[in-house]
């Protein structure tokens, strides 16, 4: 991979690139159409990195559809795909820790220990090796978006990061792998983390944050498939939470819930 990229970039072509760890849906696929709309060549990775699993249920449970996924690669043009074994990518433990301060002290971050550790870790890797001009992610995972853009500015990678818009079923339920493992019940129920979001950004139009905070955990204690874990209103910029509304900061929504074992993300930015 490393040899490619420097021919490629030797060549005078520009590489978007696109990591991610497979079973691919139409929200990973929107980010490979950004990548080429921008690059002259996309490459695509896909690793279930262990690292970042705080779960080893989740990690043995994630789905892994190779087949399937190079299928819909193929059918998206895209150029290169970079799907590195496991003990390729880590020949031996890593000891460096990353810690990004209070950017991961909240929400994933606190209820994920090591999770940003080690995406920190593998899209360092990943950058290295790929050596891409531009880097796609989604805001679905807002929090990793913004620690990863810190972790760029603090060691000066040299890649522009794009953010992605959350990519949403007709429903408005956000697209993510883990959906896969949803019962009929459950992806049925899993539409009230969404409208739970909306139901938030509407009732801040006149209420506290406080009162929008309990509307929001009363709203989806009425569904017994939902277990919420967290909703947190924060600064967009620094991810702390807000206790008041302030027209000079941009504003996030942010949840985390399980159905069952599963565990789902999902925010709004608020304009
Ligand atoms: P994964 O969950 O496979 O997601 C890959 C990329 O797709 C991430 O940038 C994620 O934010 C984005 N994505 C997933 N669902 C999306 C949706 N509904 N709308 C928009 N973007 C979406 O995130 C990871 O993998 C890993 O942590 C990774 C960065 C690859 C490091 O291992």
């Amino acid at each position: 991979m490393k040899k490619q990229a420097a021919l490629l970039r030797s060549s005078g072509e520009t590489i978007g690139f696109v990591p991610t760890m497979g079973a691919l849906h139409a929200g990973h696929l929107q980010l490979l159409r950004a990548a080429a709309r921008q690059n002259s060549v996309t490459v695509y990775s896909i690793f279930v990195n262990p690292t970042q699993f705080n779960n080893a249920e989740d990690y043995r449970l994630y789905p892994r559809l190779l087949e399937e996924d190079v299928r819909l690669l193929e059918a998206e043009n895209c150029d290169y795909l970079f799907s590195p074994a496991a003990a390729d990518m880590y020949p031996e433990a890593t000891l460096l820790k990353f810690d990004f301060g209070s950017l991961e002290q909240v929400m994933e971050g606190k209820f994920r220990p090591g999770h940003f550790n080690g995406v920190a870790t593998v899209v360092s890797k990943l950058f290295h090796l790929v050596h891409p001009h531009r880097a796609y992610f989604g805001q679905k995972d807002l929090q990793q978006y913004t620690i990863l853009d810190q972790l760029v500015r603090d060691l000066n990678f040299d890649v522009e990061m794009v953010c992605h818009p959350v990519v949403r079923e007709e429903d408005g339920l956000a697209m993510s792998s883990r959906n896969r493992r949803l019962t009929s019940e459950q992806r049925a129920a899993a539409v009230h983390l969404y409208k739970a979001l909306t139901l938030a950004a509407e009732l801040l139009k006149s209420e506290e944050i406080p009162q929008v905070k309990e509307a929001v955990a009363d709203y989806l204690s009425r569904f017994d498939l939902i277990q919420l874990e967290y909703f947190e209103i924060v600064d967009v910029k620094t991810l702390q939470p807000l206790a008041q509304l302030n027209q000079q900061v941009s504003t996030a929504l942010c949840i985390a819930a399980y159905l069952g074992d599963i565990r789902l993300i999902d925010n709004h930015i608020m304009i």
